[in-house]
């Protein structure tokens, strides 16, 4: 299998703009992405003994995309994750997003970044494709037009997501990928019998339901957060720390050990023991969210021919920590006039044992 870039006619939003899905392939992997929010609509990687799967969740159509994710494979922005009550205050003026969460903005407001058609160049040398979008001051409440771009490179059983903003007025930024993962196969059932390590000794504990966080960076030692050392996912998301309860499940954000603020680090490591895929995660970024799928409530037919019930995916999502425009002691997530935000998360596929 040799390295390839491919594209096709995916289909067409309401207002006619063509939507195009993109293949990249490289030993080991195969990748499709649409310019509709950057959508991983598909990551095939092979079992042990070499079968490929895709083990992204997603759907068949652009409608169904439209019509009714849940953020499946998407580019989340402006702002991935929360902030509180949709406020923040910038140089003594008060921003008010687009409300979508209950009382608090989620994942950049009711038509975020997934939801935008980016401008597409393949790179067919470096097996990559850049999207980039040009946000204008004001779009769903943030301050500052905002000029981003993510690129997708794929290199022999790895997929990297690098993003860039800039901006024309001071504002906030927080870009992730939003990719529901199930290593044994996209429909194949639950994600409770993979095993994960979170390299974090601390998390951000929630208020309630609402899931912003309390400010305080709690040690994950003897709770049902200490991933440090690999842990099946099921092994204690039945437990009844009133954290789980709030988040019906894992639905937190983990402060990654890292020595400073730039380098890639592993922020996780996931291992389905069935099929043997292994994958892990490497990130710039000072957070990641693990989202167990806990509102997928049977409700929706997936690219997998089935329905997505609770749990039947998992989320990794690479970040700055929800709410940090409001909780001063976080790491920044101000971008000023002239300077660059970049964020880099890499997604490596590998097999437990040789393949016979
Ligand atoms: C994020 C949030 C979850 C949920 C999903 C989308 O991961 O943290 O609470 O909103 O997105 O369903």
């Amino acid at each position: 299998m040799t390295a390839s870039l491919t594209h096709r006619a995916y289909g067409t939003m309401p207002d006619g703009t063509p939507v195009q899905e993109f293949t990249l392939t490289q030993p080991g992997i195969e990748v499709k992405l649409l310019n509709y929010g950057g959508i991983l609509t598909s990551i095939a990687v092979p079992d042990r003994d070499g079968n490929m799967r895709n083990v992204t969740l997603g759907f068949d159509t652009l409608e169904d995309y439209i019509a009714k994710s849940p953020y499946f494979g998407c580019i989340t922005g402006r702002y991935a994750n929360r902030i509180a009550n949709g406020k923040f205050t910038l140089d003594g003026i008060e921003y008010t997003l687009a409300i979508n969460n209950g009382p608090n903005a989620l994942h950049g407001g009711i038509v975020g970044l997934d939801k935008r058609v980016w401008a597409a160049e393949t790179d067919e040398a470096n097996c990559a494709v850049r999207l980039t979008y040009l946000s204008p001051d004001g779009e769903e409440g943030y301050p500052g037009s905002v000029a981003l771009t993510v690129t997708y490179t794929v290199s022999p059983g790895a997929l990297r997501i690098d993003y860039t903003a800039t901006t024309d007025k001071r504002t906030v930024i927080n870009l992730t990928n939003h990719a529901y993962f199930n290593l044994a196969g996209n429909g194949a059932g639950s994600i409770e019998n993979h095993h994960i390590m979170l390299n974090a000794d601390r998390y951000t504990p929630i208020i309630d339901g609402g899931a912003i966080p309390t400010g305080e960076l709690a040690p994950v030692a003897g709770t049902p957060f200490d991933f440090r050392t690999s842990k099946r996912i099921g092994a204690d998301i039945r437990s009844s720390h009133p954290q789980m309860v709030y988040g019906r499940g894992y639905d937190h954000n983990w402060v990654l050990n890292r020595e400073d603020d730039t380098s890639l680090v592993l922020a996780a490591q996931l291992h389905d023991p069935t099929s043997g895929r292994v994958m892990e995660v490497t990130t710039t970024e000072p957070g990641i969210q693990l989202y167990t799928g806990n509102f997928l409530d049977a409700t929706r037919v997936g690219s997998s021919g089935g329905m997505y019930r609770q749990g039947d995916g998992l989320c990794l999502e690479t970040q700055h920590f929800p709410d940090s425009p409001n909780q001063p002691h976080f790491p920044s997530t101000v971008l000023n006039p002239g300077d660059e935000y970049r964020s880099t998360t890499v997604f490596s596929f590998s097999v437990d044992q040789e393949s016979a």
